[in-house]
């Protein structure tokens, strides 16, 4: 896009400029999604949903960062749409959320290609309110920065995918939604839980790194973690240096096949795949 934005890719957010017909798109995709959520996302993005007040109309970033930052001490800043991505690494590292600031229109409720405020707002935010989150996404940013470096951007983009996108989560009560590629989206949060096509299997940091992914449709495959903190822990003490020279001599896994090794929690009969 050609919007003047500054070094950093920030822009203001425009927020006295959206009209009416945006805000309700944003009412409209919040109140389908707040009925479908409980007993389906997991309680730490229920809670963050709850805590940010963020219902009625496009969020006004400025309002919502405040509380955010009361928080766990991240702000949302706004962005014309997907940045660089050394660009979106320095942003996390520094507890910034970079954010779209355009909604979609209502003839794409159900999918868009490129994130919108409702997919970065909704999808990501809740999840910065909790502690634990939040210090991960830092240090993915950090991270990040490092696979730059390294030349291994394809690996680390495959557990921000698998996590952060569309992760899932063991609970008491059973699997939950964290990620935000599936919390966003009406028809993925119900098939990442409930559709016998997808295979859900056990995180594995190596594992996630070998797995490709698709970007266009439903996932063939969803990961799930112990907790929050479990995540964080591996994530954090791992030196990916080199785990990342590990896997430069080892092939990618097939994106369907389950390995001797996986805990499996459902082994996804792939029909959806199959027929899109
Ligand atoms: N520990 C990782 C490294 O050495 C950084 C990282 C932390 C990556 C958390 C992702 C998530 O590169
Ligand atoms: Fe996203």
């Amino acid at each position: 896009m050609d919007i003047a934005h500054a070094a950093d890719w920030t822009i203001p957010q425009g927020w006295q400029h959206y009209t009416a017909a945006e805000h309700a798109v944003w009412t409209t995709l919040f109140e389908r999604q707040a009925a479908l959520l409980p007993g389906r996302a997991c309680r730490e993005f229920l809670a963050g949903l709850k805590a940010l007040d963020i219902s009625a109309g496009i969020p006004d970033f400025e309002l919502m960062s405040e509380r955010l930052f009361g928080l766990t001490g991240w702000r949302v800043v706004a962005v014309p749409g997907l940045v660089p991505e050394d660009v979106f690494f320095e942003h996390l590292a520094n507890r910034r959320f970079p954010a779209g600031n355009f909604i979609r229109r209502p003839d794409q409720l159900d999918y868009l290609e490129e994130p919108d405020v409702f997919h970065d707002v909704f999808g990501h935010v809740p999840m910065l309110t909790d502690p634990v989150f939040a210090d991960y996404m830092q240090a993915y940013g950090q991270g990040g920065r490092r696979a730059l470096q390294l030349g291994r951007l394809g690996n680390l983009a495959r557990l921000y995918w698998y996590t952060v996108e569309f992760g899932l989560l063991r609970t008491d009560a059973g699997l939950r939604i964290y990620g935000a590629g599936i919390v966003s989206s009406r028809s993925e949060s119900v098939f990442a839980l409930d559709d016998p096509s997808p295979n859900r299997l056990g995180f594995s940091l190596r594992r996630v790194l070998r797995t490709p992914y698709r970007i266009d449709d439903f996932q063939q495959n969803y990961f799930v973690i112990d907790s929050l903190p479990a995540l964080l822990d591996e994530t954090v003490n791992t030196d990916f240096a080199p785990l990342y020279a590990e896997l430069a001599a080892l092939p990618d896994i097939p994106i369907s096949a389950i390995e001797p090794t996986d805990l499996v929690f459902t082994r996804g009969t792939q029909s959806y795949a199959a027929s899109h």
